[in-house]
């Protein structure tokens, strides 16, 4: 008996020993005492406890310092505490173990720091959820809260938050990892009711007798008496009450009694989990039994219960209970057998608070705090939870919720005009279910990053007044996808070639084609179904010389009714194309002339304006290298515009290879290109007044049977006044990639725009490459070509597909032309007439050395530098 005894004690030394190691750890502890100023007075080590007290400075991002101001303000333990004076909900931040049960306790002191000796009343919050009102008035000298809770994430957000006239205050704030098998419930978490052991002296414990530092308060009445031991008690379980609590128990002082607890509830769906601690003190003899059952508002939750001798036994509450009648009744009843009346070491009662509101999804958390901290942003409303509860929701945030228990997801960010500098935030494609982003009005440099248009959800984009640079990427241009992007002086307005890229509304006329521009798309796609069907062609067997000015052919353009239109194309028969603007059909007119038919749909009253404009436009233009009106229909509601049908498509697909089998040679593009040129300088300098194309791209640039350029599209196209000023201040249209950048930046227009767009046409034209891809590590084709150019070799920018059949002299004025055509300043392009004559001569010095076969042009190594400032206009 002696031996085992002192076994029992060696072992519990040991025990014991091993738990202090792990307390005076404090692992785990967070014990911040707030408005303590970050400085070398923090971290302290608390006299009473051996607790480390730090500041909580590195926690919250708001609140100010105050000080208590009481007579008995050497009493407190805490001095300082934060207060809020600004913003309606202020919250701590605070790392934690995921799916760890903490305690979490908050204390507060009014302490009458701002003189005014009112004490406050508010809210503490639990991320997006209320955790309890704090009542100072009530609780005038202070008080502290208390909760269980299980960590759903890392992270951990406390917050206070002004409900009514009153500034919020918090004077400690503490988190302890607790067991993960104790305190578990069937839903919520536990909010401190009471905490007792029942000595008969008054007292309370703590840290460090608790290594969970769970605040214990002595408590006794007159209808019990205490049993004590001075033995020591194996409290080991997961609660691990400290052994100081089990040492002495209550026990009604009339044997036969109950051991009862009554207290009032004022709310009835109130719920509550108690936890009793039980171990026997007493030695008991052969003929004596200590059993009881447990009793909750009469309804019985243990049976036969004996506690084990010196030996902790924990009773925890399975299901939690209510109460009836504003009154709770806990009982401890002997039973029928017992000798003696019930004991109880420790109690600990808690009322369930639930936590219904889901917080936002944990990613776009993440993804918004990165944003934040890498924009340096400080909002006094971004803290807490981004999107719940909405009242308090993160100013310039929407965000998605479908009900409670589903995360919310931000839906929308708005940080217009927030001072943002640097580059846009790589972070932001991790807001995933983002559908409206606004950066407008910033200090934004950099590129335009891919991965916006890669976005799965965003429908809607504003850059607008940054300092943004670079091109628009490939990704942005997809369909549903609105982009704002004026306002950006060093952004180039540049895109793929190929499809208008009419999500970008800020060149919002451009790519809000009219309806001429839209037809000519679809002509082009006619164009491209019918060449599809054409067996491939034979290569070179054409070859005109441009005449230069032609005289107008007789106008054969008439207006049509729409009986007629209905007639030429079988009633709508063969539709090629639909868009928001009608249906454009195939037709044949007087049985042989093959035609496109675009049929505007009645209800596009915005576009009879148009309509009128580029008929009036396109009946003054009469010249072969322009793409012909052959008829127009005005016919009451019916509006038609009937075009010359070109059977050979673009140039762009030429030049691709796509759909067509031959390659154009270098002569022949040559000749496309004088031809092209010829036609813009009809319109520039043979029109009166003259005109402004406004959309020249490859494109643009028709091939009829013979392969004869034509320019198509004059539906952006706008008239000079004549002997008026050089320019006119119009819409910015044209296509990204083509578009004249300092037509851009001053919306001023010229013909010279037209002459960029046309250096960008013959820079395709020689190189075969996309006007942007973001993949080169030039975009544009035009710092690519300098790039490469600057490296000396011009085969590495020669469309491989000529394999090297070319005259290197022929070439490298045109590169020259091409490269002052595209000059960033229009006084330094040469006007169209003057890129005319150089490429007749470009034309004559291919013919001349063609016979000869120039030597391996692939070792011709120039050291030219192509720095657009220093580039030679051509002559
Ligand atoms: C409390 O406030 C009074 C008057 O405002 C001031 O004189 C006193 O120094 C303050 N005491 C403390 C402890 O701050
Ligand atoms: C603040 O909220 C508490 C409950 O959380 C409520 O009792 C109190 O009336 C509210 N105060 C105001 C001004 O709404
Ligand atoms: C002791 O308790 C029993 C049962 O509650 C009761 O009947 C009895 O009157 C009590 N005795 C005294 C002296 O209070
Ligand atoms: C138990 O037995 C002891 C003597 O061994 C006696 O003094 C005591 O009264 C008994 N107790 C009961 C409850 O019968
Ligand atoms: C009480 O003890 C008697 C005899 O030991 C036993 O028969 C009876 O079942 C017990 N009653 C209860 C409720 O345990
Ligand atoms: C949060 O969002 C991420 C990414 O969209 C997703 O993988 C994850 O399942 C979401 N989490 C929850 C809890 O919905
Ligand atoms: C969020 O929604 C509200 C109401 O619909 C709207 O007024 C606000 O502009 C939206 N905010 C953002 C950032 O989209
Ligand atoms: C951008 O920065 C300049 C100077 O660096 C400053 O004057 C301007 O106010 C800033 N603009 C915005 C919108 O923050
Ligand atoms: C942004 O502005 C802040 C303060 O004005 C400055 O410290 C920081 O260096 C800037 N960042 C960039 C990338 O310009
Ligand atoms: C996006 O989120 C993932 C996963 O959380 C992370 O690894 C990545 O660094 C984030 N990207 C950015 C740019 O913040």
């Amino acid at each position: 008996m002696e031996n085992s005894c002192c076994f029992l004690l060696v072992l519990f030394g040991s025990f014991a020993i091993s738990h202090l190691v792990q307390a005076q750890d404090q692992l785990g502890f967070i014990s911040l005492d707030c408005g303590l100023p970050d400085t070398e007075l923090s971290p302290y080590t608390e006299g009473s406890t051996g607790l480390r007290f730090s500041s909580d400075a590195k926690y919250i991002k708001t609140g100010q310092i105050g000080k208590i101001n009481t007579t008995l303000e050497f009493l407190e333990p805490h001095k300082t505490m934060r207060y809020f004076p600004e913003g309606k909900r202020n919250c701590y931040n605070l790392n934690v173990e995921k799916d760890r049960r903490y305690l979490i306790r908050a204390t507060f002191i009014y302490g009458n720091y701002d003189g005014l000796k009112t004490n406050p009343q508010f809210e503490l919050h639990l991320g997006p959820n209320l955790w309890t009102p704090i009542d100072l008035v009530k609780s005038s000298s202070g008080t502290f809260v208390e909760l269980l809770h299980v960590s759903t994430s890392n992270s951990l957000q406390i917050c206070l938050v002004k409900n009514g006239t009153t500034t919020p205050l918090i004077s400690a704030l503490e988190l302890r990892p607790l067991h993960n098998d104790a305190y578990v419930t069937k839903s919520g978490s536990l909010k401190l009711f009471t905490r007792n052991y029942f000595h008969g002296k008054t007292g309370s414990i703590r840290y460090p007798t608790d290594i969970y530092d769970r605040r214990w308060g002595a408590f006794t009445i007159s209808y019990w008496i205490q049993l004590s031991t001075s033995l020591l008690v194996d409290n080991r379980n997961a609660y691990f009450p400290p052994k100081d609590t089990l040492e002495e128990a209550a026990t009604p002082r009339n044997l036969s009694a109950p051991l009862r607890f009554v207290w009032r509830s004022d709310n009835p769906k109130e719920q509550f989990y108690v936890y009793s601690h039980f171990a026997e003190l007493q030695d008991l003899g052969s003929n004596e039994t200590r059993e009881f059952d447990m009793f909750w508002d009469g309804n019985n939750f243990g049976d036969n219960i004996i506690p084990p001798k010196l030996k902790l036994l924990t009773w925890p509450t399975i299901n939690p209970m209510s109460c009836t009648g504003g009154k709770c009744i806990f009982e401890l009843v002997k039973t029928v057998n017992s000798t003696l009346p019930p004991l109880l070491n420790a109690v600990e009662v808690f009322t369930v608070v639930e936590f219904p509101q889901a917080g936002t999804n944990e990613s776009d958390v993440l993804a918004i705090t990165n944003i934040e901290a890498t924009y340096g942003l400080s909002r006094i409303s971004w803290q807490g939870d981004p999107c719940v509860p909405q009242e308090y929701a993160w100013d310039g945030l929407n965000c998605s919720s479908i009900n409670m228990s589903t995360p919310p997801r931000i839906t929308s960010l708005n940080l217009s005009s927030s001072g943002l500098n640097g580059t846009i935030a790589a972070g932001l494609q991790n807001l995933t279910h983002l559908v409206k982003l606004d950066l407008s009005y910033n200090n934004l440099t950099g590129g335009v990053p891919e991965f916006l248009g890669n976005m799965k959800s965003l429908r809607f984009i504003n850059l607008r007044g940054n300092d943004l640079n670079g091109s628009i990427p490939q990704s942005l241009r997809r369909k549903g996808l609105e982009l704002l992007i004026k306002g950006n002086p060093k952004l180039f307005p540049s895109v793929s070639p190929t499809k208008p890229p009419n999500n970008i509304k800020e060149f919002p006329t451009a790519i809000v084609v009219s309806v001429v521009s839209v037809a000519i798309i679809i002509v082009i796609l006619i164009i491209f179904l019918v060449l599809r069907n054409k067996k491939p062609l034979t290569t070179e067997v054409y070859f005109l010389y441009p005449t230069a000015l032609q005289t107008p052919r007789s106008p054969t353009k008439r207006r049509f009714t729409y009986s007629e239109v209905v007639e030429m194309t079988n009633n709508l028969e063969t539709v090629l194309g639909k868009g928001g603007f009608g249906i454009v059909c195939h037709g044949i007119l007087n049985g042989s002339e093959h035609v496109a038919v675009k049929v505007l749909s009645q209800s596009s009253t915005q576009g009879y304006k148009q309509f009128k404009a580029e008929v009036d436009l396109l009946l003054r233009v009469h010249h072969t290298n322009l793409v012909s009106l052959v008829g127009y229909c005005d016919d009451g509601d019916h509006l038609a515009l009937i075009y010359e049908y070109l059977p050979n498509g673009d140039l762009r697909q030429h030049l691709s290879g796509k759909d067509t089998k031959s390659i154009i040679s270098w002569r022949n593009r040559l000749r496309i290109a004088l031809e092209a040129a010829l036609g813009l300088e009809y319109l520039h300098s043979g029109c009166t007044p003259p005109m402004v194309h406004r959309d020249v791209k490859t494109t643009n640039i028709l091939l009829d049977e013979q392969f004869k350029a034509k320019l198509a599209d004059f539906g952006m196209s706008r008239s000079f006044p004549v002997g008026g000023e050089s320019h006119v201040s119009t819409m910015v249209v044209g296509t990204l990639g083509y578009l004249d950048p300092e037509y851009y930046h001053t919306s001023r227009l010229s013909e010279k725009s037209d002459v960029y767009s046309f250096g960008i046409v013959l820079l395709e034209m020689i190189t075969n490459q996309s006007v942007i891809d973001q993949t080169r590590e030039k975009p544009h084709i035009t710092e690519w070509v300098r790039f490469e150019l600057n490296r000396g070799d011009i085969t590495r920018i020669m469309d491989p597909n000529l394999y090297g059949d070319y005259n290197s002299r022929s070439v490298w004025r045109a590169i020259e032309l091409a490269m002052s055509c595209a000059n960033q300043s229009s006084a330094r392009r040469p006007d169209m007439s003057e890129v005319v004559t150089e490429l007749k001569e470009c034309l004559v010095s291919q013919n001349s050395g063609e016979n000869v076969k120039m030597e391996s042009q692939s070792s011709i190594n120039v050291s030219m530098s192509f720095d657009t400032e220093m580039f030679p206009s051509a002559r």
